[in-house]
């Protein structure tokens, strides 16, 4: 088994630039912090990439973790932590994770689990390679037919989760497009370049509407999708589940929300719970009025939760809305 380390396995080169929500015309605090998207960064090394590769072409990650949907023929989910140690540690190391927060502007942690190193995969499919190969097929999703290569893979939406990071698994040697279009608060469109292999594009996909440009001329396109949210219980949490029950292991993504849905509540009672004591050893009179709000909000945060666990007979499987 191939353990992650930072020294062998971790670039961490920033970015050329990362764009700041004011740089597109946005408020700075329609987010949980000032960032909206980085351009590409080299996260880790092409050895780094090979075993996260072997991971995921194990057997039982593609009995178990397999979905389609809609949108995309090809994905592998929920199998980091079982499956896939070395990917699981890559994106839970400290190291990883302080250079992926310098990059958000905030302290991030992966959003959960069952979110670490989402896969998205697409093989070129030609008329020859068509009936030659079903499972070949079988993995091909985002159609590459030239036609469509201008329109992107899904149109322009938010994500469910705070921060998104794609990285590139593929070699990108000959690929065209593939790009992030952003779109600016008074309505213009910057593009950022797609990531090469082992590189990396961060974006606070919930709050700001993108969308993903087809690629042109590689024969697969492998790339691997990590959802972050604050470490911090005190950060707001907009996450929806909205794009993702279709496509998960209900059970493993309910667990995992309210796990550490949960997990916020209780520090939040237990900061405000402190807070209380403290007036109160101080001599200061009750503030019911605050009081009374943090329950309000505590109300909100749990029905938000409750909105989010759809029962599971009401969500239909493989139709992203
Ligand atoms: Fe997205």
């Amino acid at each position: 088994m191939y353990r992650f380390d930072p020294k062998l396995h971790l670039v961490a080169k920033q970015p050329s630039k990362v764009h700041l929500l004011t740089d597109l015309g946005y408020k700075k605090d329609i987010g949980v912090s000032p960032m909206a998207a980085s351009e590409a960064f080299q996260l880790f090394t092409p050895e780094a990439i090979q075993i996260m590769r072997k991971e995921i072409q194990k057997p039982q990650v593609h009995k178990n973790h397999s979905f389609s949907s809609n949108i995309a023929a090809c994905q592998l989910r929920g199998y980091a932590k079982d499956h896939a140690p070395f990917t699981y540690e890559a994106w839970n190391h400290p190291d990883t994770l302080k250079f992926m927060s310098s990059i958000a502007g905030i302290d991030i942690v992966p959003a959960m689990d069952y979110e670490i190193a989402h896969i998205n995969h697409s093989v070129k499919v030609t008329t020859a390679s068509k009936d030659q190969s079903a499972s070949r097929e079988s993995l091909s999703n985002n159609k590459t037919d030239e036609d469509d290569d201008e329109k992107p893979i899904v149109g322009w939406h938010t994500d469910s989760y705070p921060f998104v990071c794609v990285l590139m698994m593929s070699d990108c040697t000959g690929m065209v497009g593939g790009e992030t279009a952003v779109r600016t608060a008074d309505g213009r469109i910057i593009k950022i370049r797609g990531p090469t292999q082992g590189c990396a594009v961060m974006l606070q996909g919930r709050y700001i509407l993108h969308q993903a440009m087809r690629a042109r001329g590689a024969q697969e396109r492998i790339t691997s999708v990590t959802s972050f949210r604050p470490k911090s219980a005190l950060a707001p949490d907009d996450t929806e589940l909205r794009t993702v029950r279709p496509v998960s292991n209900l059970s493993e993504l309910y667990y995992d929300f309210a796990e550490y849905r949960l997990k916020m509540m209780e520090e939040r009672v237990e900061a405000e719970r402190e807070k209380m004591r403290a007036h109160r050893v101080r001599g200061d009179a009750m503030d019911t009025l605050e009081h009374k709000e943090f329950l309000g909000k505590m109300v909100r945060f749990a029905e938000q939760s409750d909105r989010e666990l759809v029962e599971e007979g009401k969500v239909q499987k493989g139709y992203i809305v």
